[in-house]
């Protein structure tokens, strides 16, 4: 095999909505998702004993337990091909646990790749059905582009694409488990929830400001004080530095503002970079 390299997209949610809790523990959700070209680079190559994962960030599991390497073995598995001896090395741009799918698009990506590069010929469709034991967010991840997705975030929808705009990324220092949200998401009765059937019209109508106004995340709800605060400021410095909407992405805590022009985006960015350092300008893809 020679080495290959396959790029690892960021996803925003649009819109995310939790519409009830499953038999399996998992919950029914409704979101829509969009790529934007904060990226990782993802490079596999043959060495070593085991699978391997070697990163820039020198805190992220190198074993099995990376979804890199979870979703190699997985499609090695399924394709009855040996996984022994494959370096996969993470150049890791995304925000880490954040709510921008980092992790899964890296599971996503090593499933494209090693596909091509391994000759599997797998459709995306059954790469898609490989990352669901992965995580719920790679499935979308494999794909990328515009997608409503339903069930645990595998039943998949193409929707038209975001117009194209600047997008201000702003991930505060905070961490916030993922369950630990469910779980307080599980104890309230929801009263707002996102119009994801006005965003779907929005999008479909080619309308960048309607899309960005009806941007919403049920998570905000019931954010932990430092955090929910933390967001709230992100939120309120993206919308009067000029961003046609504002919203957290996925579980958090990661909250990004979209803009019609690059100045502007600018603004926001440099203000919020002052305090948080992890605050990032891109475009939507
Ligand atoms: O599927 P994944 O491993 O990414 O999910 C991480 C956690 O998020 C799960 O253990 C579960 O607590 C929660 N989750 C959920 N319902 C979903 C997706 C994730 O409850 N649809």
């Amino acid at each position: 095999m020679a080495e290959m390299r396959e790029t690892a997209w960021a996803k925003l949610n649009l819109t995310l909505d939790v519409l009830g809790k499953r038999p399996d523990g998992y919950h029914e959700l409704c979101m829509v998702m969009q790529s934007v070209a904060l990226s990782d680079t993802v490079t596999i190559r043959q060495g070593g004993a085991g699978i391997s994962v070697r990163s820039n960030l020198e805190f992220l599991p190198t074993g099995p337990t990376n979804l890199a390497a979870s979703a190699a073995i997985r499609l090695c598995e399924a394709a009855g091909r040996d996984w022994n001896g494959l370096e996969i090395v993470l150049d890791k741009k995304i925000p880490v646990c954040a709510g921008l799918a980092g992790g899964s698009s890296d599971a996503a990506a090593v499933l494209r790749g090693l596909n091509r590069e391994l000759g599997l010929n797998y459709s995306l469709q059954e790469l898609a059905r490989i990352g669901e034991q992965v995580g719920s967010d790679v499935p979308y991840c494999v794909y990328g582009s515009t997608m409503l997705a339903r069930g645990r975030g595998e039943v998949l929808t193409p929707l038209p694409p975001l117009p194209w705009c600047y997008v201000v990324l702003c991930k505060p220092r905070y961490s916030i488990s993922t369950p630990e949200l469910f779980r307080r998401i599980d104890g309230v009765r929801l009263t707002c929830r996102p119009d994801t059937a006005g965003m779907e019209e929005a999008l479909q109508a080619g309308d960048l400001a309607g899309a960005a106004r009806r941007m919403y995340n049920v998570f905000e709800d019931v954010l932990p004080r430092p955090v929910g605060t933390a967001v709230a400021e992100i939120k309120r410095t993206l919308i009067e530095a000029g961003a046609l909407g504002a919203c957290m992405s996925g579980t958090g805590p990661t909250v990004f503002g979209l803009f019609e022009t690059l100045d502007r985006a600018w603004d926001a960015c440099t203000t919020l970079r002052k305090v948080h350092k992890e605050t990032f300008l891109t475009v939507t893809l």
